[in-house]
């Protein structure tokens, strides 16, 4: 079936490895039961998670990211010091410069390397994928590294219950590599953002206001819960049905939906909006909760070791929240 598919964008990029990481420390329902008025039977109806893996004090987005790569070389015996670019997605860099990007080529010694954080929130995986197609298709680059890593509890309000019981920590990475045969696995692509509901989901900076509307000025993560939910399950979903339709596919043409893991319900809604089945569809909320950029490569890579993927398939990766902003992308799965 996928060796008819054909590809409606230009791409040379090669999926050449994956790694990931998650902080020891884990923080149950249970756990937030003691922090917060809430409940495991409320979270896990409401979102689907189970638990959240947070980082220790002295654990940084930028450790994470460490952890993911040596995971990478591990497990795929991959050379670092050629990589020629470093993207980094994270809404939570340990500075705003240094990039952690720059950590990660000093972390490795990696010596001819460009490096660039990229700050599309929870869409930021698959927008980073976007942008190194890119950089790989014009020819520059040879061999781009692409993290999606966060510490969201670090801009965690623990205070406040509607918020703290979703967000956790993680990393993800991925090699992509020009093509000895210049084929490329990135089939499609689309993005779309709505930033005049940007004050809807934020975390705060230096304004003290979003457009015309004021914010809580306090680096934490705010949201409208109730408006990101139902902005998720009607713009989100008519997302990925325009990504499936500019790419001339159905989700029965597409063996796997990752779309991110913000929340269980959402994923349903997605789902039964698009036409694929839960069956089909991989994420990573259960065990992880919402990890914004790392949510995508922790599902795939829970998929990789449980040997689900299989060569050839086609995903439709999916990312969407703060900003609000969407970013999605169909690709082979070639590893
Ligand atoms: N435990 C128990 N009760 C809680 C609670 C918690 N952790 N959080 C909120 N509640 C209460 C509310 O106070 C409210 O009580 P009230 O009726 O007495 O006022 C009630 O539950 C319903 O609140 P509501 O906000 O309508 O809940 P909800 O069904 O919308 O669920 C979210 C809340 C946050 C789980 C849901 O809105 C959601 O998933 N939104 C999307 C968030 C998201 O994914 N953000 C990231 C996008 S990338």
């Amino acid at each position: 079936m996928n060796d008819t598919i054909q590809s409606v964008i230009r791409s040379n990029a090669a999926i050449t490895a994956i790694g990931t990481y998650v902080p020891e420390r884990i923080l149950t329902n249970a756990d937030l039961e003691k922090l917060v008025d809430t409940n495991d039977e409320w979270i896990v109806q409401r979102t689907g998670i189970q638990e959240r893996h947070i980082a220790a004090d002295h654990q940084f987005t930028s450790h994470l990211c460490f952890a993911a790569v040596q995971n990478m070389i591990e497990r795929y015996n991959v050379e670092v010091n050629d990589i020629d670019y470093i993207l980094v997605a994270t809404s939570t860099p340990d500075a705003v410069f240094p990039s952690v990007a720059s950590q990660v080529q000093a972390h490795f010694g990696i010596e001819n390397c460009g490096a660039a954080d990229l700050q599309a929130a929870c869409a930021g995986f698959a927008a980073a994928i976007q942008l190194a197609n890119g950089l790989l298709l014009s020819g520059a680059y040879r061999k781009v590294l692409v993290i999606g890593a966060e510490t969201l509890s670090k801009i965690t309000d623990y205070s406040d219950r509607s918020t703290c019981i979703l967000f956790g920590d993680g990393a993800g990475a991925f090699l992509m590599e020009s093509s000895d045969d210049g084929s490329g696995d990135v089939v499609s692509m689309y993005s779309i953002t709505d930033g005049a509901r940007g004050h809807q989901l934020y975390r705060s900076s230096l304004a003290s206001a979003i457009g015309d509307h004021a914010i809580h000025a306090n680096g934490l993560i705010v949201q409208n819960g109730r408006e990101v939910y139902r902005w998720a399950v009607s713009h989100v979903a008519a997302g990925v049905k325009q990504l499936m339709t500019r790419s001339n596919l159905s989700a029965a043409d597409i063996d796997w939906f990752i779309p991110h893991s913000a929340n269980m319900r959402i994923i349903e809604a997605l789902c039964e909006r698009t036409g694929f089945t839960l069956d089909q569809t991989l994420s990573s909320i259960q065990r992880f909760g919402n990890t914004s950029a790392a949510s995508i490569p922790l599902a795939i890579d829970e998929a990789v070791k449980a040997g689900t993927l299989k060569q050839d398939q086609l995903m439709l990766l999916y990312g969407f929240g703060g900003g609000l902003t969407q970013a999605g992308i169909i690709i082979r799965w070639s590893l």
